[in-house]
C-alpha cells in the first residue's frame, strides 16, 4: 500500500485529493458526506462580507458534451457564498472541531480595502480553520463589483491585498489565481512578494458557454438573456496544467507550494498535476458531475498505480516532469519520428488518410494494388502525429523514432542533441556564431 498522505502548508490530509471552493463546499451538511467519503480537505465555498449576494434564481450552469454525452465542460454564473457569514462561520468552526484529520482552507472575497480583509480574517481565525484562500479568480459577477478576477488581473493589487492578508493573520494563506491573463507568472510573482504561502490554480475560464439559436441568447439564459460565466471541467485541464508548470519552473516563483485546480476527474489527472509541481489538487466539477464517491476511485487508482509502479509516497511524484518541460528552442531538431500502423489492429476506416491527405503530408496510402489499405509513406511523413490523434483504435498507429538515413530529406540524421539556437537555418545562431 503507497503512502498517500499529503502535507500542504503544513496542513496533514489522509490523500491529496481536496474539494475545491464551490457548491460542493458551499455548507456543512456537504462538507460533512465529503469527508464520510474521504476527501481529504476542502476549501469552503467563497465567503463574503454582509448582506449575502443574491444569486440568479434561474439556470446558472451550461455544459459541453463528448458524443457519449459524458461532460467535458461546465459553466456556471454563481457567485460567491449566498448564505450569511456568521452561519457559515459556525458551521466550519464546527466542521474543524468534529473533522480534525481532515484539510479546512476558507476562500475569502471581499472588497479591496484593508480594514474589509482585516475584519473578516479576524472572524476566521476564530473557527480555527487551517488557512485562508483569496479568491481573486472569479470571473463574473464578482468582477464587476471591483472583486474577483479584477484583482487577480492587476499583479500591483494581488501584492498589496495579500500583503495586507499575511499581516492581519497567522493563518497560512493561499492566493487562488486566475487563468484569464495572458502570463500566469505576473500574478504569481506579484502573489509570492506579497508574501504568499502558496498559490492554487486555475479559477474558471471567461467563456459563453453556448448560445440557444431559437431565442438567439447565450446559455445559461435568465429571462431571454444571458452572461459570461466561468468554464471548469475536463476541457480547462490543459490550460492548467500548462499554467502549474509555469509557476513550478519559473526561477523568481519556483518552490512556492502550489494547489493545482482544473478539469481532476480521474486520478491520474492528480497525478499529471503533481508531476508538474503541485502539492496537491482541488476538485469542482467532477465532484458535481459524479457525486462525492468519485474520490475513492481517486484514492483507489492512485494507490494502485503507485504499488504498480514501485512509488510509496507523494514526493516520488511531486515536481517529478518540470525539468522536462522546456521551451521549443530546445525541443531536439534531431529527434526523428514515423508513424506505424498496426495492420492486426486496423479497422479500414480511412480516418488517417483522409487527415494526412488533405491537411498534414499526403504519407498515408488508401489502396496498394488496387485494395483498400492504409500504410504510411515514411519519404512524406513528417511525424506530426496527426493521424494517431485521429483514429479511433487505440495504439493502432505508434510514433516510431528512426535512426540513419530520412527517407523524406534523404539525409543522415545525426545521433546528436541540436535544437534551434544552433540551427543553421536560425539566422540568430548565424549572427552569434559569427560575432
Ligand atoms: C458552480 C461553481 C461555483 C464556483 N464557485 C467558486 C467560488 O465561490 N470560489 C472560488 O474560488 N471558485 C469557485 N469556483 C471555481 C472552482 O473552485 C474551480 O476553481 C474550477 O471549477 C475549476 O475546477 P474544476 O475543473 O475541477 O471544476 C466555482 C466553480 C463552479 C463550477
Ligand atoms: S504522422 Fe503526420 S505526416 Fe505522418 S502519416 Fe501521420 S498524419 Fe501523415
Ligand atoms: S484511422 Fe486507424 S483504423 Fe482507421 S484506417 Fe487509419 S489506421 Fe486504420
Amino acid at each position: 500500500m503507497a503512502d498517500l498522505r499529503s502535507e500542504f502548508l503544513g496542513i496533514r490530509t489522509p490523500n491529496p485529493f481536496w474539494l475545491a471552493s464551490a457548491p460542493p463546499t458551499d455548507k456543512e451538511y456537504n462538507v460533512v458526506r465529503a469527508f464520510q467519503q474521504g476527501w481529504g480537505g476542502v476549501v469552503w465555498k467563497t465567503l463574503g462580507e454582509d448582506p449575502p449576494i443574491v444569486n440568479v434564481s434561474g439556470p446558472r450552469y451550461g455544459a459541453t458534451w463528448g458524443p457519449d454525452r459524458r461532460l467535458t465542460g461546465f459553466n456556471n454564473i454563481e457567485l460567491i457564498t449566498d448564505r450569511p457569514l456568521e452561519i457559515n462561520l459556525q458551521e466550519i468552526k464546527r466542521v474543524k472541531r468534529d473533522w480534525p484529520d481532515r484539510g479546512l482552507i476558507v476562500s475569502l472575497m471581499v472588497p479591496c480595502e484593508e480594514a474589509n480583509w482585516a475584519a473578516i480574517l479576524k472572524r476566521v481565525e476564530e473557527t480555527e480553520a487551517d488557512g485562508v484562500e483569496l479568491n481573486f479568480g472569479c470571473p463574473h459577477g464578482m468582477s464587476e463589483r471591483g472583486m474577483g478576477s479584477a484583482v487577480g488581473q492587476v499583479p500591483e493589487y494581488i501584492e498589496m491585498v495579500t500583503r495586507w492578508c499575511k499581516q492581519h493573520t497567522r493563518m497560512p494563506v493561499v492566493v487562488k489565481l486566475t487563468p484569464n491573463v495572458t502570463d500566469i507568472r505576473a500574478p504569481a510573482r506579484a502573489a509570492k512578494a506579497g508574501g504568499a504561502d502558496a498559490v492554487s490554480l486555475v479559477n474558471t475560464v471567461n467563456s459563453i458557454i453556448a448560445v440557444d439559436i431559437d431565442t438567439w441568447a447565450p446559455q445559461p439564459t435568465i429571462d431571454g438573456k444571458g452572461t459570461h460565466g466561468g468554464y471548469c471541467g475536463p476541457a480547462i485541464k490543459p490550460i492548467a496544467l500548462h499554467m502549474v508548470a509555469e509557476i513550478a519552473r519559473d526561477p523568481q516563483t519556483r518552490g512556492i507550494p502550489i494547489s493545482g485546480i482544473g478539469g481532476v476527474t480521474v486520478w491520474r489527472d492528480a497525478v499529471e498535476f503533481m508531476a508538474l509541481g503541485a502539492t496537491n489538487v482541488q476538485v469542482c466539477t467532477a465532484a458535481m458531475t459524479y457525486g462525492f464517491k468519485v474520490v475513492k476511485e481517486m484514492i483507489a487508482g492512485l494507490n494502485d498505480w503507485m504499488d504498480e509502479k514501485g512509488y510509496t509516497r507523494l514526493s516520488e511524484i511531486i515536481g517529478r516532469a518540470v525539468p522536462n518541460v522546456t521551451d521549443w528552442q530546445y525541443l531536439n531538431l534531431n529527434y526523428v519520428t514515423k508513424a506505424r500502423i498496426d495492420q492486426d489492429l486496423c479497422i479500414k476506416c480511412g480516418r488517417c488518410h483522409v487527415v494526412c491527405e488533405d491537411t498534414s503530408h499526403q504519407a498515408i496510402t488508401a489502396t496498394v494494388n488496387g485494395v483498400r489499405h492504409f500504410e504510411v509513406i515514411d519519404s512524406e511523413c513528417v511525424g506530426c502525429n496527426l493521424c494517431v490523434s485521429v483514429c479511433p483504435v487505440e495504439n493502432c498507429i505508434t510514433m516510431e523514432r528512426i535512426t540513419g538515413i530520412d527517407p523524406r530529406t534523404r539525409e543522415p540524421i545525426p545521433d546528436t542533441y541540436g535544437n534551434w539556437t544552433t540551427h543553421p537555418n536560425n539566422p540568430n545562431a548565424i549572427r552569434e556564431a559569427a560575432e
